[in-house]
């Protein structure tokens, strides 16, 4: 502990285990005395917590530590100096690079090293760290429990991280390393803590988070579905999600889990990539269009309220109109809720970066186009479905508009509904006034709600 406050300035990008990573490093400097500033231009500290999916993700960090360049040696110049340091993907990926075209950083260290933060910060005062070396010990075993950030109403816990499945066009079994699952007990307790500090509802990441395999109490080892069926006991927990899931890895249990377990949303992002079973295997995703459409008629049988979500990657190397449009086709077969969809991206170190059949960006951009507009109008009837019924809505903080409290219904939609801010942090019934493209509107529901949210969706 210092007698001067430090402050600390972390700013996120990429998905949500680095937003859940970002307030764990906020609680290990939290033990140094850190307290989080709003802006970096208060801060003694700022860490850019990056992603390396795609070119534009990583290319977002050389611009924002241009400016943080120039306010770092204005800093220095009024004799107050700031540490400026790069975690996450790129960190990992990128290592010493980024200190050779970056010299204004401090600090550069991976996904798997935040635990060390006090050891590489105080190595950092004297001379640059670049810390990338995948540590033989697991972070999660010494990360502080405590935490002095508020939990939110709908918090994440990271019970697997990394992944085995090299898909040919990923960063992240490079950037995350081999695939690794937390110790049932340590994802209970966590849990628990998260309960305690009022968050309602918990969504398990893992970058493929249904590959869970972690050591239980009883000596075996757990799958997700032991998992999700353990926590939907915990006292105080409303909702249960999980994500990302990899087709291959959804097992029997885990379908079953979702007709068993009430507290497990109706709600499943599952990316497919393609509806090309010759693209599917160029991408080395080990399962055909016709498995997912089977493994989603399993699922829609087992939960027959099921929404679903997906990812998409357009103009993979070699993809032809006739993938393209198979690719729509299953998008059509399918009927999402919602999706993401991206044009390819070569990525360095993937073994797609350097196929054969790279296509031109206007070829992408088109085929982008023609699909994201096919997955607009799905997303849009299936909200515009929502018109009328009540559904629970679990309020998570303000809404868009002043006066307005927002939420999400059991799919994952979010709802702006006029109501008080003491509703925040609760599940209550709300008729739904209005469908838009992304998000609802509604007001309370004067009906009591149903107790099973599935009897609700089935009536
Ligand atoms: N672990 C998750 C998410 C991986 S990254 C999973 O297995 O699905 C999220 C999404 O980014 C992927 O599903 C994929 O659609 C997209 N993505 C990954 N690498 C990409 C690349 N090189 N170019 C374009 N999109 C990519
Ligand atoms: Fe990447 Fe997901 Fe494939 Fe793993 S399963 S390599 S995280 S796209
Ligand atoms: Fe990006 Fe790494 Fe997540 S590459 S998507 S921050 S796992």
């Amino acid at each position: 502990m210092t007698e001067t406050p430090r402050r600390l300035h972390v700013i996120t990008w990429g998905c949500q285990m680095n937003v859940y990573d970002s307030a764990r490093m906020g609680d290990v400097l939290s033990t140094l005395g850190y307290a989080p500033v709003a802006s970096p231009e208060q801060a003694d500290l700022v860490i850019l917590n990056t992603c390396h999916i795609r070119d534009r993700a990583a290319e977002k960090l050389f611009s924002e530590l241009g400016r943080l360049r120039r306010l770092k040696e204005a800093r220095a110049a009024d004799g107050e100096p700031m540490l400026l340091a790069v975690a996450g993907c790129v960190a990992q990926a990128e290592g010493e690079e980024i200190r050779a075209r970056a010299p204004c950083v401090d600090l550069v260290f991976g996904p798997q090293t935040y635990h060390r933060l006090p050891a590489m910060l105080e190595h950092a005062a004297r001379a640059p760290v670049v810390e990338t070396e995948f540590p033989a010990e697991s972070k999660f075993d010494f990360l502080p429990e405590e935490t002095a950030a508020p939990t939110p109403v709908s918090a994440f816990l990271t019970v697997q991280e990394g992944c085995d499945r090299f898909c040919s066009f990923c960063v992240v079994p490079y950037t995350r390393g081999a695939e690794a699952s937390r110790p049932v007990g340590a994802v209970l307790g966590e849990a628990r803590r998260l309960l305690a500090r009022g968050a309602r509802e918990l969504t398990l990441l893992g970058q493929n988070v249904n590959a869970y395999h972690g050591a239980g109490p009883d000596g075996g080892t757990w799958g997700l579905a032991r998992l999700l069926h353990a926590l939907a006991e915990l006292p105080g927990l409303l909702r249960l999600r999980y994500t990302t899931s990899h087709p291959r890895d959804m097992d029997a249990a885990l379908i079953a889990a979702h007709a068993e377990i009430p507290a497990l949303m109706p709600f499943l992002h599952l990316p497919v990539q393609s509806g090309s079973d010759r693209i599917l295997a160029a991408m080395n995703r080990s399962h055909t269009g016709a498995d997912y459409l089977r493994l989603i008629d399993r699922l829609r049988a087992a939960r027959p309220d099921l929404a679903l979500s997906s990812d998409f990657i357009v103009g993979y190397p070699g993809e032809t109109e006739a993938d393209a449009r198979a690719t729509l086709d299953i998008v059509e077969a399918v009927g999402f809720a919602q999706a993401f969809s991206f044009k390819y991206s070569p990525r360095p170190g993937t073994p797609a970066a350097t196929a054969p059949g790279q296509l031109d960006e206007s070829v992408k951009d088109a085929r982008l186009q023609e699909l994201q507009a096919l997955l607009r109008r799905q997303q849009a009837a299936f909200n515009t479905a929502s018109e009328g019924r009540v559904l629970p809505v679990l309020f998570t903080g303000p809404g868009r508009r002043p006066g307005q409290i927002g939420g999400r219904t059991p799919a994952l939609q979010p709802v702006h509904v006029e109501a008080p801010a003491t509703l925040i942090g609760q599940e209550v019934p709300v008729k739904i006034l209005r469908g838009g493209a992304t998000s609802l509107l509604g007001i309370p529901a004067e009906t009591q709600f149903p107790t099973s949210t599935k009897e609700h969706a089935c009536a």
